[in-house]
Protein backbone atom coordinates (compact mmCIF):
# COMPACT_ATOMS: atom_id res chain seq x y z
CA UNK A 1 0.00 0.00 0.00
CA UNK A 2 0.91 3.47 -0.65
CA UNK A 3 2.58 4.68 2.87
CA UNK A 4 1.81 8.56 1.27
CA UNK A 5 -2.25 9.10 0.14
CA UNK A 6 -2.74 10.32 -3.41
CA UNK A 7 -4.78 13.70 -3.24
CA UNK A 8 -7.59 13.51 -5.26
CA UNK A 9 -10.48 16.01 -6.43
CA UNK A 10 -13.49 14.19 -6.43
CA UNK A 11 -16.33 15.76 -9.54
CA UNK A 12 -19.47 14.18 -10.14
CA UNK A 13 -22.83 14.03 -10.81
CA UNK A 14 -24.39 11.97 -8.21
CA UNK A 15 -25.91 9.36 -8.88
CA UNK A 16 -25.95 6.43 -7.38
CA UNK A 17 -22.90 4.86 -8.78
CA UNK A 18 -21.27 8.33 -7.88
CA UNK A 19 -22.51 8.20 -4.56
CA UNK A 20 -20.79 4.62 -3.91
CA UNK A 21 -17.08 5.39 -6.00
CA UNK A 22 -17.27 8.63 -3.60
CA UNK A 23 -18.23 5.49 -0.68
CA UNK A 24 -15.04 4.12 -1.48
CA UNK A 25 -12.91 6.85 -2.28
CA UNK A 26 -14.02 8.20 0.91
CA UNK A 27 -12.91 4.79 2.98
CA UNK A 28 -9.44 4.46 1.46
CA UNK A 29 -5.95 5.02 3.29
CA UNK A 30 -4.25 5.07 -0.38
CA UNK A 31 -6.39 8.38 -1.40
CA UNK A 32 -6.90 12.11 0.39
CA UNK A 33 -9.83 13.73 -0.67
CA UNK A 34 -8.98 17.61 -1.12
CA UNK A 35 -11.98 18.69 -3.10
CA UNK A 36 -15.70 17.82 -4.15
CA UNK A 37 -17.34 19.25 -6.82
CA UNK A 38 -20.57 18.95 -8.69
CA UNK A 39 -21.67 18.96 -12.71
CA UNK A 40 -24.62 18.79 -14.35
CA UNK A 41 -25.76 15.43 -15.92
CA UNK A 42 -27.71 13.08 -13.93
CA UNK A 43 -29.76 15.44 -12.64
CA UNK A 44 -30.31 19.47 -12.51
CA UNK A 45 -27.03 21.22 -10.99
CA UNK A 46 -28.95 22.33 -8.18
CA UNK A 47 -29.67 18.76 -7.31
CA UNK A 48 -26.23 16.88 -8.01
CA UNK A 49 -25.01 19.85 -5.58
CA UNK A 50 -27.42 18.49 -2.79
CA UNK A 51 -26.79 15.13 -3.35
CA UNK A 52 -23.08 15.11 -3.39
CA UNK A 53 -23.38 17.36 -0.02
CA UNK A 54 -25.88 14.97 1.85
CA UNK A 55 -23.98 12.09 0.98
CA UNK A 56 -20.70 13.69 2.68
CA UNK A 57 -23.00 14.19 5.09
CA UNK A 58 -23.51 10.40 5.16
CA UNK A 59 -19.98 9.33 4.99
CA UNK A 60 -18.57 12.31 7.42
CA UNK A 61 -16.32 13.71 4.14
CA UNK A 62 -15.22 17.14 5.36
CA UNK A 63 -13.29 18.99 2.42
CA UNK A 64 -13.87 21.70 0.25
CA UNK A 65 -17.17 21.35 -1.74
CA UNK A 66 -18.00 23.97 -4.94
CA UNK A 67 -20.76 23.81 -7.55
CA UNK A 68 -20.96 23.90 -11.36
CA UNK A 69 -22.09 25.11 -14.64
CA UNK A 70 -25.72 25.06 -14.83
CA UNK A 71 -24.73 23.67 -18.26
CA UNK A 72 -22.71 21.69 -20.50
CA UNK A 73 -19.91 23.83 -22.37
CA UNK A 74 -22.13 24.27 -25.43
CA UNK A 75 -25.30 21.83 -25.28
CA UNK A 76 -28.42 22.08 -22.93
CA UNK A 77 -28.26 19.22 -20.42
CA UNK A 78 -29.50 16.06 -20.75
CA UNK A 79 -30.71 14.41 -17.25
CA UNK A 80 -31.20 10.63 -16.47
CA UNK A 81 -34.49 10.24 -13.86
CA UNK A 82 -35.25 6.95 -15.21
CA UNK A 83 -32.02 5.74 -14.32
CA UNK A 84 -31.58 7.83 -10.82
CA UNK A 85 -34.67 9.03 -10.30
CA UNK A 86 -36.27 12.34 -9.99
CA UNK A 87 -33.85 13.48 -6.81
CA UNK A 88 -30.91 12.28 -8.85
CA UNK A 89 -30.37 10.00 -6.25
CA UNK A 90 -33.87 8.51 -5.26
CA UNK A 91 -34.18 5.31 -2.51
CA UNK A 92 -33.47 5.83 1.02
CA UNK A 93 -33.10 8.95 3.31
CA UNK A 94 -30.29 10.53 3.79
CA UNK A 95 -29.16 13.02 6.00
CA UNK A 96 -29.11 16.81 4.89
CA UNK A 97 -26.24 18.59 4.41
CA UNK A 98 -23.48 19.56 6.70
CA UNK A 99 -21.90 22.34 4.89
CA UNK A 100 -22.56 25.07 2.00
CA UNK A 101 -20.98 25.10 -1.26
CA UNK A 102 -18.16 27.60 -1.40
CA UNK A 103 -19.11 31.12 -3.23
CA UNK A 104 -16.56 30.24 -6.08
CA UNK A 105 -17.50 27.83 -9.08
CA UNK A 106 -16.04 23.80 -9.39
CA UNK A 107 -13.32 24.84 -12.16
CA UNK A 108 -12.03 27.39 -9.40
CA UNK A 109 -12.02 25.60 -6.74
CA UNK A 110 -10.07 22.87 -8.69
CA UNK A 111 -7.52 25.35 -9.64
CA UNK A 112 -7.50 26.81 -6.16
CA UNK A 113 -6.36 23.23 -5.15
CA UNK A 114 -3.73 22.34 -7.60
CA UNK A 115 -2.29 25.44 -6.75
CA UNK A 116 -2.44 24.88 -3.13
CA UNK A 117 -1.09 21.15 -3.31
CA UNK A 118 3.20 20.57 -3.28
CA UNK A 119 2.26 17.89 -5.25
CA UNK A 120 0.23 17.04 -8.56
CA UNK A 121 -3.65 15.80 -7.74
CA UNK A 122 -5.63 13.27 -9.36
CA UNK A 123 -8.69 14.49 -10.65
CA UNK A 124 -11.70 11.68 -10.30
CA UNK A 125 -14.37 12.95 -12.83
CA UNK A 126 -17.28 10.87 -12.32
CA UNK A 127 -19.76 13.01 -14.42
CA UNK A 128 -19.80 14.93 -17.90
CA UNK A 129 -16.44 16.76 -18.01
CA UNK A 130 -17.73 19.85 -18.15
CA UNK A 131 -15.97 21.07 -14.62
CA UNK A 132 -12.94 19.57 -15.72
CA UNK A 133 -12.88 21.39 -19.48
CA UNK A 134 -13.45 24.32 -17.75
CA UNK A 135 -10.61 24.42 -15.55
CA UNK A 136 -8.39 23.24 -18.52
CA UNK A 137 -9.28 26.52 -20.79
CA UNK A 138 -9.02 28.42 -18.01
CA UNK A 139 -6.08 27.84 -16.17
CA UNK A 140 -4.27 25.59 -18.56
CA UNK A 141 -1.01 27.06 -16.70
CA UNK A 142 -2.03 24.52 -13.85
CA UNK A 143 -1.85 21.57 -16.52
CA UNK A 144 1.49 20.24 -14.97
CA UNK A 145 0.13 20.16 -11.36
CA UNK A 146 -2.45 17.46 -12.67
CA UNK A 147 -0.80 14.15 -12.07
CA UNK A 148 -3.80 11.79 -13.36
CA UNK A 149 -7.56 12.05 -14.57
CA UNK A 150 -9.18 8.70 -13.78
CA UNK A 151 -12.62 9.25 -15.31
CA UNK A 152 -15.90 6.82 -15.96
CA UNK A 153 -16.95 8.06 -19.40
CA UNK A 154 -17.14 6.58 -23.22
CA UNK A 155 -16.89 3.02 -23.97
CA UNK A 156 -14.73 2.05 -27.10
CA UNK A 157 -16.90 -0.93 -28.22
CA UNK A 158 -20.46 0.30 -27.58
CA UNK A 159 -22.67 3.34 -25.95
CA UNK A 160 -25.44 3.28 -23.38
CA UNK A 161 -27.35 6.40 -24.48
CA UNK A 162 -27.17 5.96 -28.09
CA UNK A 163 -25.57 3.45 -29.95
CA UNK A 164 -22.87 5.04 -29.85
CA UNK A 165 -22.21 7.51 -27.19
CA UNK A 166 -22.04 6.48 -23.69
CA UNK A 167 -24.05 9.51 -20.98
CA UNK A 168 -21.37 11.25 -19.50
CA UNK A 169 -19.83 11.96 -22.73
CA UNK A 170 -22.91 12.33 -24.90
CA UNK A 171 -23.63 15.18 -22.14
CA UNK A 172 -20.32 17.38 -23.23
CA UNK A 173 -18.52 16.25 -25.57
CA UNK A 174 -16.77 19.19 -26.17
CA UNK A 175 -15.81 19.22 -23.00
CA UNK A 176 -14.76 15.63 -23.53
CA UNK A 177 -12.58 16.60 -26.72
CA UNK A 178 -10.81 19.29 -24.24
CA UNK A 179 -10.02 16.79 -21.68
CA UNK A 180 -8.71 14.24 -24.08
CA UNK A 181 -6.93 16.54 -26.34
CA UNK A 182 -5.38 17.78 -23.22
CA UNK A 183 -1.92 16.00 -23.08
CA UNK A 184 -2.73 14.86 -19.21
CA UNK A 185 -2.44 11.18 -18.50
CA UNK A 186 -5.96 10.05 -18.56
CA UNK A 187 -7.13 6.31 -17.46
CA UNK A 188 -10.91 5.51 -19.00
CA UNK A 189 -13.00 3.83 -17.16
CA UNK A 190 -15.64 3.54 -20.09
CA UNK A 191 -18.38 0.69 -20.58
CA UNK A 192 -16.20 -1.55 -21.91
CA UNK A 193 -15.29 -2.50 -18.57
CA UNK A 194 -17.58 -0.59 -16.19
CA UNK A 195 -20.05 -2.96 -17.68
CA UNK A 196 -18.20 -6.00 -15.89
CA UNK A 197 -18.23 -4.57 -13.10
CA UNK A 198 -21.93 -6.02 -12.13
CA UNK A 199 -23.03 -6.10 -8.64
CA UNK A 200 -25.56 -9.05 -7.99
CA UNK A 201 -28.53 -8.76 -6.03
CA UNK A 202 -26.83 -11.31 -3.71
CA UNK A 203 -24.27 -8.94 -3.34
CA UNK A 204 -26.58 -6.22 -1.96
CA UNK A 205 -27.57 -8.44 0.56
CA UNK A 206 -24.04 -9.19 1.55
CA UNK A 207 -23.68 -5.38 1.62
CA UNK A 208 -26.53 -5.15 3.61
CA UNK A 209 -25.89 -7.71 6.16
CA UNK A 210 -22.60 -5.73 7.25
CA UNK A 211 -24.88 -3.44 9.18
CA UNK A 212 -24.06 -0.12 9.60
CA UNK A 213 -25.34 2.62 8.40
CA UNK A 214 -23.59 3.55 5.05
CA UNK A 215 -23.79 -0.09 4.14
CA UNK A 216 -27.58 -0.21 4.41
CA UNK A 217 -27.90 3.00 2.37
CA UNK A 218 -25.53 1.94 0.22
CA UNK A 219 -27.64 -1.37 -0.23
CA UNK A 220 -30.67 0.61 -0.69
CA UNK A 221 -28.60 2.88 -3.49
CA UNK A 222 -28.40 -0.38 -5.38
CA UNK A 223 -31.40 -2.09 -5.21
CA UNK A 224 -32.76 1.20 -6.62
CA UNK A 225 -30.02 1.64 -9.14
CA UNK A 226 -30.69 -2.31 -10.12
CA UNK A 227 -34.60 -1.75 -10.92
CA UNK A 228 -33.60 0.45 -14.29
CA UNK A 229 -30.77 -2.52 -15.15
CA UNK A 230 -32.97 -5.37 -14.55
CA UNK A 231 -35.57 -3.72 -16.94
CA UNK A 232 -32.89 -3.37 -20.00
CA UNK A 233 -31.86 -7.21 -19.06
CA UNK A 234 -28.90 -6.68 -17.05
CA UNK A 235 -28.01 -9.51 -14.37
CA UNK A 236 -27.03 -7.00 -11.75
CA UNK A 237 -25.94 -3.08 -11.33
CA UNK A 238 -23.03 -2.00 -13.25
CA UNK A 239 -21.28 0.79 -11.01
CA UNK A 240 -19.97 2.28 -13.66
CA UNK A 241 -18.80 5.18 -11.37
CA UNK A 242 -16.38 3.11 -8.69
CA UNK A 243 -13.90 1.30 -11.31
CA UNK A 244 -12.66 5.33 -11.46
CA UNK A 245 -11.51 4.89 -7.84
CA UNK A 246 -11.01 1.46 -7.83
CA UNK A 247 -8.08 1.68 -10.94
CA UNK A 248 -6.53 4.44 -8.41
CA UNK A 249 -6.74 1.90 -5.43
CA UNK A 250 -6.44 -1.22 -6.89
CA UNK A 251 -5.01 -1.43 -10.31
CA UNK A 252 -4.77 -4.99 -10.00
CA UNK A 253 -7.66 -5.88 -10.06
CA UNK A 254 -8.25 -4.57 -13.48
CA UNK A 255 -6.90 -5.23 -17.18
CA UNK A 256 -5.95 -2.21 -19.35
CA UNK A 257 -4.51 -1.06 -22.97
CA UNK A 258 -3.24 2.30 -23.79
CA UNK A 259 -4.47 3.86 -26.93
CA UNK A 260 -5.61 7.07 -28.70
CA UNK A 261 -9.04 8.38 -27.95
CA UNK A 262 -10.87 10.69 -30.20
CA UNK A 263 -14.47 12.16 -29.32
CA UNK A 264 -17.12 12.41 -31.99
CA UNK A 265 -18.46 15.95 -32.10
CA UNK A 266 -20.55 15.66 -35.13
CA UNK A 267 -22.11 12.97 -37.27
CA UNK A 268 -25.95 12.53 -37.71
CA UNK A 269 -26.13 9.40 -35.65
CA UNK A 270 -22.71 9.39 -33.57
CA UNK A 271 -22.00 12.57 -31.43
CA UNK A 272 -20.05 11.68 -28.56
CA UNK A 273 -18.77 8.52 -29.05
CA UNK A 274 -15.13 7.80 -27.94
CA UNK A 275 -13.13 6.24 -30.75
CA UNK A 276 -10.42 4.57 -29.91
CA UNK A 277 -7.35 3.75 -32.16
CA UNK A 278 -7.05 -0.04 -31.15
CA UNK A 279 -4.79 -1.05 -33.77
CA UNK A 280 -2.10 2.49 -34.09
CA UNK A 281 -3.82 2.93 -38.04
CA UNK A 282 -4.07 6.66 -36.75
CA UNK A 283 0.14 7.12 -36.06
CA UNK A 284 -0.66 9.11 -32.95
CA UNK A 285 0.63 8.70 -29.96
CA UNK A 286 -1.84 6.87 -27.67
CA UNK A 287 -3.53 9.60 -24.67
CA UNK A 288 -5.38 7.30 -22.06
CA UNK A 289 -4.97 3.86 -20.37
CA UNK A 290 -8.25 2.28 -21.36
CA UNK A 291 -9.52 0.07 -19.08
CA UNK A 292 -10.85 -3.11 -20.58
CA UNK A 293 -11.55 -5.61 -17.47
CA UNK A 294 -12.36 -6.35 -14.21
CA UNK A 295 -12.46 -8.97 -11.57
CA UNK A 296 -15.46 -8.49 -11.01
CA UNK A 297 -15.11 -10.55 -7.28
CA UNK A 298 -12.28 -8.59 -6.57
CA UNK A 299 -14.57 -5.43 -6.97
CA UNK A 300 -16.96 -6.35 -4.75
CA UNK A 301 -15.02 -7.64 -2.21
CA UNK A 302 -13.32 -3.97 -2.68
CA UNK A 303 -16.87 -2.25 -1.76
CA UNK A 304 -17.52 -4.92 1.11
CA UNK A 305 -14.23 -4.07 2.56
CA UNK A 306 -14.59 -0.25 1.98
CA UNK A 307 -18.36 -0.27 3.76
CA UNK A 308 -17.00 -2.06 6.80
CA UNK A 309 -14.86 0.69 7.59
CA UNK A 310 -17.50 2.35 8.96
CA UNK A 311 -18.06 0.92 11.53
CA UNK A 312 -18.63 -2.92 12.13
CA UNK A 313 -21.98 -3.86 13.79
CA UNK A 314 -22.41 -6.62 16.67
CA UNK A 315 -24.56 -8.84 15.32
C1 LIG B 1 -22.63 7.09 -16.31
O1 LIG B 1 -23.86 7.78 -16.50
C2 LIG B 1 -24.44 8.09 -15.26
O2 LIG B 1 -25.83 7.87 -15.28
C3 LIG B 1 -23.72 7.27 -14.23
O3 LIG B 1 -23.66 7.98 -13.01
C4 LIG B 1 -22.36 7.05 -14.83
O4 LIG B 1 -21.47 8.09 -14.48
C5 LIG B 1 -22.75 5.73 -16.97
O5 LIG B 1 -22.97 5.89 -18.34
CA1 LIG C 1 -21.99 9.67 -12.73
Amino acid sequence: MNKHPIPILLDGDPGHDDAIAWVLANASPMLDIRGVTSVCGNQTIEKTTYNALRIMALVGLNAPMAMGRTKPLIGEPIIAPTVHGNSGLDGPVLPEPAQKPLSIDASQLMAQVLEQSDEPVTIVPTGPLTNVASLLLSRPDLKPKIARISLMGGGIAFGNWTPAAEFNILVDPEAADIVFKSGVPITMAGLDVTEQALVFPEDFARIRAVGNHVAIVVADWLAFFYQFHRSMGYPGAPVHDAVAVAALIAPEILQKTDMYVQIELAGDFCRGATLGDRFGVLKKPANATVLTGIDRQAFVDLLVDAIKTYGEVAK
